[in-house]
């Protein structure tokens, strides 16, 4: 379902719990979000919309998992049968928005905002535009590669460099199947994808030997279509996918069940 490109893996190391998902306000990125706030990540939620991503927030807070000892959420005593009171004890602490456009921190990476240093950055982020290969022109192929591939390499690399990404953390990209697959209409996409998932191999080779570099894991999940807005607004604009796909759209729980496994994985 889900073609999964592993790179280089690191060697064990202690448990780490600190992630950075960039486009966490997207299908795939809110599923990854989810599973691992459930998991016990601490977590920073990236996204344009700064008001979708403080909703997402809000939303992932509670699925953090049950902390030993914690009391539960106490009913307001002023109204009992009012809604219960927050609990103040945050043990991994909310989710933490972390909003900006990746494309402008690309051209400057300088321009991006301060962060504290993660374990794992799950890079969510993306567009698709579908056009038949013989209408592509210079400015849309330019702006999805930039999205898709520039911003990837670019900001993976400056969170390397400044150590944002923890020696011995993990990258995960997600890629697409369309990188593989010669869909019609997908030239753009695909060959952003395509050079996303090349690089990647790169990437893990010059950084996942401990020895060498930073000894950081990258990987490059590849799924088939996914149920989510991206996908809906493509078979909106396109009245349908192709050879009925819509019944056989992956799930986005199912990619970050797989994103969360591979995490927990290198935390071992
Ligand atoms: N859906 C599929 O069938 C499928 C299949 C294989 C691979 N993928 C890939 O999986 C990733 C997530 O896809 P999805 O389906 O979850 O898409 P989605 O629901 O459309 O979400 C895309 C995410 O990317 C963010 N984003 C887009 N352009 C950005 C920019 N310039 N700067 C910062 N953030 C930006 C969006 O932020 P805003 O909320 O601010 O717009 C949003 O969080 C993409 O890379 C996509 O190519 C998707």
């Amino acid at each position: 379902m889900t073609r999964r490109m592993t790179s280089t893996t690191c060697e064990a190391r202690e448990a780490r719990r600190r992630a950075l998902i960039l486009g966490a306000t997207g299908g795939i990125g809110a599923a990854v979000a989810r599973h691992l706030a459930r998991d016990g990540w601490q977590l920073l939620l990236h996204g344009r919309n700064g008001e979708r991503l403080q909703e997402l927030c809000a939303s992932v807070a509670n699925e953090r998992p049950p902390v030993a000892n914690e009391r539960p959420p106490v009913a307001n005593e002023r109204e009992p049968f009012g809604p219960p009171v927050a609990n103040e004890r945050q043990p991994f602490g909310p989710p933490i928005s972390f909003p900006g456009d990746l494309t402008e921190w690309a051209a400057d990476p300088k321009t991006m905002p301060p962060l504290e240093p993660v374990d794992a950055v799950v890079w969510c982020a993306g567009q698709c535009e579908l056009a038949p290969a013989k209408m592509l022109r210079a400015k849309a192929l330019e702006r999805l590669l930039r999205v898709n591939l520039v911003a990837p390499l670019v900001i993976g690399g400056w969170l390397v460099r400044k150590g944002a990404l923890r020696p011995g953390g993990t990258l995960v990209f997600i890629g697409s199947e369309s990188a593989q697959a010669a869909g019609e209409g997908f030239a753009a996409y695909a060959a952003s994808k395509g050079g996303l998932a090349s690089a990647a191999r790169v990437l893990a080779r010059e950084w996942g030997d401990p020895e060498k570099g930073p000894g950081i894991a990258v990987h490059c999940l590849e799924p088939g279509t996914v149920d989510t807005p991206m996908t809906r607004e493509l078979i909106a604009t396109f009245g349908g996918l192709k050879d009925g796909h819509e019944q056989s759209m992956i799930p986005p729980e199912t990619v970050a069940a797989e994103v969360r496994d591979l995490l927990a994985r290198a935390a071992q």
